[in-house]
Protein backbone atom coordinates (compact mmCIF):
# COMPACT_ATOMS: atom_id res chain seq x y z
CA UNK A 1 0.00 0.00 0.00
CA UNK A 2 1.79 3.32 -0.82
CA UNK A 3 -0.12 6.27 0.48
CA UNK A 4 0.06 9.62 -1.70
CA UNK A 5 1.96 11.95 0.76
CA UNK A 6 4.87 14.03 -0.14
CA UNK A 7 5.63 17.26 1.73
CA UNK A 8 5.96 16.24 5.04
CA UNK A 9 6.82 18.53 8.17
CA UNK A 10 8.90 17.17 11.13
CA UNK A 11 9.73 18.22 14.33
CA UNK A 12 12.67 17.28 16.73
CA UNK A 13 12.81 18.64 20.42
CA UNK A 14 13.66 15.34 22.08
CA UNK A 15 16.87 16.86 24.07
CA UNK A 16 18.56 20.58 23.44
CA UNK A 17 18.14 20.73 19.62
CA UNK A 18 14.37 22.41 18.70
CA UNK A 19 14.57 21.34 14.73
CA UNK A 20 12.05 21.76 12.28
CA UNK A 21 12.22 20.36 8.54
CA UNK A 22 10.31 19.96 5.18
CA UNK A 23 10.82 16.95 3.11
CA UNK A 24 9.19 16.68 -0.81
CA UNK A 25 8.97 12.77 -1.22
CA UNK A 26 12.38 12.36 0.93
CA UNK A 27 14.69 15.28 -0.46
CA UNK A 28 15.56 17.91 2.02
CA UNK A 29 14.23 21.60 1.34
CA UNK A 30 14.95 22.82 4.64
CA UNK A 31 16.64 21.41 7.84
CA UNK A 32 16.70 24.10 10.65
CA UNK A 33 17.90 23.57 13.58
CA UNK A 34 18.37 25.63 16.80
CA UNK A 35 21.09 24.53 19.49
CA UNK A 36 20.43 25.61 22.68
CA UNK A 37 23.50 27.50 24.46
CA UNK A 38 21.61 27.94 27.90
CA UNK A 39 23.04 24.74 29.57
CA UNK A 40 26.87 25.52 28.53
CA UNK A 41 27.23 27.41 31.82
CA UNK A 42 25.77 23.86 33.79
CA UNK A 43 28.05 21.59 31.83
CA UNK A 44 25.03 19.47 30.67
CA UNK A 45 21.55 19.54 29.68
CA UNK A 46 19.19 21.53 31.97
CA UNK A 47 15.27 19.36 31.70
CA UNK A 48 13.60 22.32 32.95
CA UNK A 49 15.79 25.02 30.77
CA UNK A 50 15.11 22.47 27.71
CA UNK A 51 11.58 22.51 27.80
CA UNK A 52 11.14 26.18 28.17
CA UNK A 53 13.51 27.22 25.15
CA UNK A 54 11.66 24.67 22.49
CA UNK A 55 8.22 26.44 23.67
CA UNK A 56 10.21 29.40 22.86
CA UNK A 57 11.54 28.43 19.28
CA UNK A 58 9.09 25.88 18.06
CA UNK A 59 7.37 28.55 16.04
CA UNK A 60 9.76 30.44 14.61
CA UNK A 61 11.55 27.53 13.82
CA UNK A 62 9.08 25.92 11.72
CA UNK A 63 7.95 29.23 10.20
CA UNK A 64 11.66 29.18 8.70
CA UNK A 65 11.40 26.17 7.59
CA UNK A 66 8.57 26.78 6.04
CA UNK A 67 9.89 29.85 4.62
CA UNK A 68 13.31 27.83 3.31
CA UNK A 69 11.63 25.41 1.98
CA UNK A 70 9.19 27.97 -0.26
CA UNK A 71 5.61 25.72 1.37
CA UNK A 72 2.80 27.31 3.24
CA UNK A 73 1.26 25.40 6.09
CA UNK A 74 -1.23 24.65 3.58
CA UNK A 75 0.95 22.37 1.16
CA UNK A 76 1.83 19.84 3.72
CA UNK A 77 0.61 16.39 3.46
CA UNK A 78 1.65 15.23 6.76
CA UNK A 79 3.33 16.22 10.30
CA UNK A 80 6.03 13.39 11.79
CA UNK A 81 7.42 14.35 15.60
CA UNK A 82 9.82 12.45 17.55
CA UNK A 83 8.34 11.07 20.82
CA UNK A 84 10.71 9.52 22.35
CA UNK A 85 13.61 8.51 23.76
CA UNK A 86 14.40 11.96 25.37
CA UNK A 87 13.39 14.26 28.31
CA UNK A 88 9.57 13.92 29.03
CA UNK A 89 9.30 17.90 29.06
CA UNK A 90 11.33 18.20 25.94
CA UNK A 91 9.48 15.92 24.15
CA UNK A 92 6.09 17.04 24.96
CA UNK A 93 6.36 20.14 23.17
CA UNK A 94 7.50 18.80 19.54
CA UNK A 95 4.98 16.13 19.98
CA UNK A 96 2.22 18.00 21.03
CA UNK A 97 2.66 21.10 18.99
CA UNK A 98 2.80 18.51 15.81
CA UNK A 99 0.00 16.30 16.86
CA UNK A 100 -2.63 20.01 17.03
CA UNK A 101 -0.62 21.00 14.08
CA UNK A 102 -1.75 18.00 12.15
CA UNK A 103 -5.44 18.01 13.81
CA UNK A 104 -6.16 21.68 12.97
CA UNK A 105 -5.13 20.82 9.57
CA UNK A 106 -6.90 17.45 8.98
CA UNK A 107 -4.21 15.29 7.97
CA UNK A 108 -2.03 12.23 9.21
CA UNK A 109 0.55 12.71 12.16
CA UNK A 110 2.93 10.50 12.49
CA UNK A 111 5.06 9.69 16.01
CA UNK A 112 8.57 8.80 15.41
CA UNK A 113 11.15 6.91 17.51
CA UNK A 114 13.99 9.53 17.82
CA UNK A 115 16.70 6.54 16.94
CA UNK A 116 14.91 5.51 14.25
CA UNK A 117 15.79 8.56 12.98
CA UNK A 118 19.65 8.56 13.69
CA UNK A 119 19.23 4.96 11.75
CA UNK A 120 17.83 6.81 8.56
CA UNK A 121 20.22 10.41 8.42
CA UNK A 122 21.78 7.95 6.28
CA UNK A 123 19.03 7.79 3.66
CA UNK A 124 18.65 11.81 3.36
CA UNK A 125 22.03 11.41 1.01
CA UNK A 126 21.59 10.47 -2.94
CA UNK A 127 23.70 6.87 -2.53
CA UNK A 128 21.66 4.89 0.63
CA UNK A 129 22.90 1.87 1.92
CA UNK A 130 21.26 -1.36 0.75
CA UNK A 131 19.26 -4.04 3.13
CA UNK A 132 20.30 -6.02 4.97
CA UNK A 133 23.23 -4.15 6.75
CA UNK A 134 24.81 -3.42 10.06
CA UNK A 135 23.73 0.15 11.46
CA UNK A 136 26.21 1.46 14.83
CA UNK A 137 24.17 4.36 16.57
CA UNK A 138 26.38 6.13 18.15
CA UNK A 139 25.36 9.41 20.25
CA UNK A 140 25.01 11.06 23.32
CA UNK A 141 22.76 8.43 25.03
CA UNK A 142 23.35 5.17 23.01
CA UNK A 143 25.40 2.70 21.77
CA UNK A 144 23.83 0.37 19.86
CA UNK A 145 24.83 -2.50 17.23
CA UNK A 146 21.50 -3.26 14.88
CA UNK A 147 21.15 -5.72 12.24
CA UNK A 148 18.75 -4.38 10.10
CA UNK A 149 17.33 -7.27 7.55
CA UNK A 150 14.51 -4.82 5.97
CA UNK A 151 13.41 -1.28 6.09
CA UNK A 152 11.85 -0.42 9.37
CA UNK A 153 12.94 -3.35 12.06
CA UNK A 154 15.25 -4.01 13.80
CA UNK A 155 17.58 -6.55 15.28
CA UNK A 156 19.63 -5.37 18.35
CA UNK A 157 23.24 -7.23 18.46
CA UNK A 158 24.45 -5.30 20.92
CA UNK A 159 24.71 -1.95 23.45
CA UNK A 160 26.43 -0.67 25.82
CA UNK A 161 26.49 -2.06 29.19
CA UNK A 162 27.32 1.58 30.90
CA UNK A 163 27.92 4.65 29.41
CA UNK A 164 27.47 5.91 25.93
CA UNK A 165 30.42 6.57 23.89
CA UNK A 166 29.46 9.97 23.26
CA UNK A 167 28.64 10.14 26.91
CA UNK A 168 31.70 9.43 27.75
CA UNK A 169 33.41 11.84 25.14
CA UNK A 170 31.23 14.27 27.23
CA UNK A 171 32.33 12.89 30.75
CA UNK A 172 36.40 12.66 29.57
CA UNK A 173 36.31 16.62 28.74
CA UNK A 174 34.68 17.47 32.20
CA UNK A 175 37.51 16.36 33.65
CA UNK A 176 40.40 17.85 31.51
CA UNK A 177 37.91 21.00 32.10
CA UNK A 178 37.83 21.73 28.21
CA UNK A 179 33.93 22.02 27.84
CA UNK A 180 31.07 20.57 26.73
CA UNK A 181 29.89 19.02 24.71
CA UNK A 182 33.44 17.30 24.53
CA UNK A 183 33.33 15.38 21.33
CA UNK A 184 34.01 17.93 19.05
CA UNK A 185 36.91 19.61 21.52
CA UNK A 186 38.56 16.12 21.90
CA UNK A 187 38.57 15.65 18.21
CA UNK A 188 40.04 18.62 17.48
CA UNK A 189 42.69 18.60 20.08
CA UNK A 190 43.32 14.89 19.35
CA UNK A 191 44.06 15.73 15.45
CA UNK A 192 47.98 16.94 16.89
CA UNK A 193 48.39 14.45 19.78
CA UNK A 194 49.61 10.50 19.33
CA UNK A 195 46.46 7.88 19.45
CA UNK A 196 49.23 5.58 20.75
CA UNK A 197 51.00 7.65 23.37
CA UNK A 198 49.17 6.32 26.09
CA UNK A 199 47.61 2.51 25.99
CA UNK A 200 43.67 2.76 27.15
CA UNK A 201 41.85 -0.06 27.89
CA UNK A 202 39.77 -1.32 25.13
CA UNK A 203 36.30 -3.05 27.14
CA UNK A 204 35.32 -6.42 25.65
CA UNK A 205 37.02 -5.87 22.49
CA UNK A 206 37.95 -9.71 22.16
CA UNK A 207 34.76 -11.30 23.71
CA UNK A 208 32.22 -12.88 22.22
CA UNK A 209 29.55 -10.71 22.34
CA UNK A 210 28.79 -7.53 20.82
CA UNK A 211 28.04 -5.15 23.89
CA UNK A 212 30.23 -2.02 24.67
CA UNK A 213 31.55 -0.69 27.93
CA UNK A 214 33.14 2.70 27.94
CA UNK A 215 33.04 3.16 32.07
CA UNK A 216 36.44 1.36 32.43
CA UNK A 217 37.71 3.72 30.10
CA UNK A 218 36.55 6.55 31.25
CA UNK A 219 37.98 5.64 34.85
CA UNK A 220 41.32 4.91 33.28
CA UNK A 221 41.42 8.43 31.96
CA UNK A 222 40.73 9.75 35.49
CA UNK A 223 42.60 7.67 37.76
CA UNK A 224 45.90 8.86 34.92
CA UNK A 225 44.65 12.52 35.09
CA UNK A 226 44.95 12.08 39.18
CA UNK A 227 48.14 10.56 39.47
CA UNK A 228 49.70 12.78 37.54
CA UNK A 229 47.57 16.09 39.43
CA UNK A 230 45.85 16.86 36.19
CA UNK A 231 42.43 16.61 36.83
CA UNK A 232 40.40 19.45 36.25
CA UNK A 233 39.55 22.00 39.37
CA UNK A 234 42.83 20.41 41.37
CA UNK A 235 44.91 23.59 41.01
CA UNK A 236 46.48 22.24 37.87
CA UNK A 237 44.25 22.13 34.63
CA UNK A 238 45.57 19.70 32.05
CA UNK A 239 44.15 22.21 29.72
CA UNK A 240 47.49 23.86 29.90
CA UNK A 241 49.89 20.18 29.85
CA UNK A 242 51.34 19.62 26.79
CA UNK A 243 49.92 16.49 27.14
CA UNK A 244 46.57 17.28 26.76
CA UNK A 245 46.52 16.32 22.65
CA UNK A 246 48.33 12.93 23.21
CA UNK A 247 45.70 12.21 26.12
CA UNK A 248 42.91 13.17 23.42
CA UNK A 249 44.45 11.69 21.19
CA UNK A 250 44.80 7.94 22.73
CA UNK A 251 41.57 8.40 24.72
CA UNK A 252 39.59 9.04 21.30
CA UNK A 253 41.84 5.67 19.78
CA UNK A 254 40.44 3.61 22.31
CA UNK A 255 36.59 4.39 21.65
CA UNK A 256 37.24 4.26 17.72
CA UNK A 257 38.77 0.58 17.86
CA UNK A 258 36.25 -0.56 20.51
CA UNK A 259 33.75 0.53 18.03
CA UNK A 260 35.57 -0.12 15.09
CA UNK A 261 36.18 -3.36 16.32
CA UNK A 262 32.91 -4.96 17.14
CA UNK A 263 31.45 -3.68 13.87
CA UNK A 264 33.50 -5.29 11.67
CA UNK A 265 33.07 -8.78 13.33
CA UNK A 266 29.06 -8.31 13.09
CA UNK A 267 29.80 -7.23 9.59
CA UNK A 268 31.86 -10.80 8.99
CA UNK A 269 29.51 -12.67 11.35
CA UNK A 270 26.10 -11.74 9.41
CA UNK A 271 27.80 -11.75 5.93
CA UNK A 272 26.38 -8.10 5.29
CA UNK A 273 28.25 -5.75 2.66
CA UNK A 274 26.59 -2.38 3.40
CA UNK A 275 27.21 -0.53 7.05
CA UNK A 276 25.84 2.59 8.67
CA UNK A 277 27.51 4.81 11.08
CA UNK A 278 25.28 7.07 12.10
CA UNK A 279 24.16 9.26 15.71
CA UNK A 280 26.40 12.75 17.20
CA UNK A 281 29.57 10.83 17.39
CA UNK A 282 29.67 9.24 13.83
CA UNK A 283 30.90 13.20 13.18
CA UNK A 284 34.33 12.13 14.85
CA UNK A 285 37.01 12.62 12.24
CA UNK A 286 38.87 9.55 13.25
CA UNK A 287 36.21 6.90 13.71
CA UNK A 288 35.47 8.13 9.80
CA UNK A 289 39.02 7.62 8.84
CA UNK A 290 39.37 4.08 10.87
CA UNK A 291 35.79 2.54 9.22
CA UNK A 292 37.08 3.82 6.26
CA UNK A 293 39.81 1.55 6.23
CA UNK A 294 37.78 -1.32 7.49
CA UNK A 295 35.56 -0.83 4.57
CA UNK A 296 38.64 -1.27 2.14
CA UNK A 297 39.89 -4.14 4.24
CA UNK A 298 36.49 -6.38 3.96
CA UNK A 299 35.02 -4.58 0.84
CA UNK A 300 31.99 -3.25 2.53
CA UNK A 301 30.45 0.09 1.86
CA UNK A 302 30.26 2.07 5.03
CA UNK A 303 27.73 5.24 4.97
CA UNK A 304 28.02 8.18 7.54
CA UNK A 305 25.62 11.09 7.25
CA UNK A 306 26.94 14.69 6.47
CA UNK A 307 27.67 16.52 9.64
CA UNK A 308 24.86 18.34 10.07
CA UNK A 309 22.77 14.75 9.98
CA UNK A 310 24.65 13.34 12.75
CA UNK A 311 23.55 15.44 15.62
CA UNK A 312 19.72 15.80 16.58
CA UNK A 313 17.76 17.06 13.53
CA UNK A 314 14.08 17.21 12.24
CA UNK A 315 14.95 15.78 8.95
CA UNK A 316 15.94 12.35 9.68
CA UNK A 317 12.62 12.08 11.98
CA UNK A 318 10.91 13.54 8.96
CA UNK A 319 12.45 10.78 6.76
CA UNK A 320 11.50 7.88 8.93
CA UNK A 321 8.31 9.04 9.16
CA UNK A 322 7.50 9.58 6.02
CA UNK A 323 8.72 5.79 4.78
CA UNK A 324 6.03 4.31 7.89
CA UNK A 325 3.35 7.33 6.53
CA UNK A 326 3.86 5.97 2.78
CA UNK A 327 3.62 2.46 4.20
CA UNK A 328 -0.51 3.35 5.58
CA UNK A 329 1.03 4.01 9.12
CA UNK A 330 -0.24 6.97 11.29
CA UNK A 331 -0.97 7.36 15.02
CA UNK A 332 -3.33 8.64 17.34
CA UNK A 333 -3.79 11.52 18.76
CA UNK A 334 -3.87 10.30 22.09
CA UNK A 335 0.21 9.18 21.42
CA UNK A 336 1.83 10.10 24.78
CA UNK A 337 5.71 10.95 24.80
CA UNK A 338 7.90 7.78 25.80
CA UNK A 339 11.37 9.18 27.34
CA UNK A 340 12.77 5.36 27.57
CA UNK A 341 11.89 4.27 24.10
CA UNK A 342 13.51 1.06 22.46
CA UNK A 343 14.32 0.60 18.80
CA UNK A 344 14.47 -3.16 19.24
N1 LIG B 1 33.30 15.03 16.48
C1 LIG B 1 32.79 14.32 17.49
N2 LIG B 1 33.50 13.30 18.06
C2 LIG B 1 32.98 12.58 19.08
N3 LIG B 1 31.79 12.79 19.62
C3 LIG B 1 31.04 13.79 19.09
C4 LIG B 1 31.48 14.59 18.01
N4 LIG B 1 30.51 15.49 17.73
C5 LIG B 1 29.51 15.26 18.60
N5 LIG B 1 29.82 14.24 19.43
C6 LIG B 1 29.02 13.71 20.56
O1 LIG B 1 27.74 13.38 20.11
C7 LIG B 1 26.83 13.46 21.21
C8 LIG B 1 25.57 14.16 20.77
O2 LIG B 1 24.95 13.36 19.78
P1 LIG B 1 23.39 13.29 19.61
O3 LIG B 1 22.88 14.68 19.46
O4 LIG B 1 23.07 12.34 18.54
O5 LIG B 1 23.03 12.67 21.04
P2 LIG B 1 21.70 12.81 21.86
O6 LIG B 1 20.58 13.12 20.93
O7 LIG B 1 21.97 13.70 23.01
O8 LIG B 1 21.53 11.33 22.40
P3 LIG B 1 20.57 10.19 21.79
O9 LIG B 1 20.52 10.38 20.32
O10 LIG B 1 21.21 8.94 22.19
O11 LIG B 1 19.24 10.42 22.43
C9 LIG B 1 27.56 14.19 22.33
O12 LIG B 1 27.89 13.25 23.32
C10 LIG B 1 28.80 14.74 21.64
O13 LIG B 1 29.92 14.85 22.49
MG1 LIG C 1 20.31 12.07 19.15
Amino acid sequence: MHHNINIILGIETSCDETSVAVLNNGTVCSNIISSQVVHKEYGGVVPELASRAHLKMIVPIMNAALAQAGFSLEDIDAVAAVYGPGLVGALLVGLNFGKSLAWSRRIPFIGVNHMEGHVYSIFLEDEKPEYPFICLTVSGGHTDLLYIKEPLTYERLGRTRDDAAGEAFDKVAKMLGIGYPGGPVIDKLAKDGNPFAINFPRSYARAEHYDFSFSGLKTAVLYYLRDRNLLAGNGAPVAKSPELNDICASFQQAVVDTLVEKTRRAVADYGVKHVGVVGGVSANSRLREVFQNMASGNNSNVYFPRLEYCTDNAAMAAYAGWLRLIDGETSPASLAAVPNLNIA
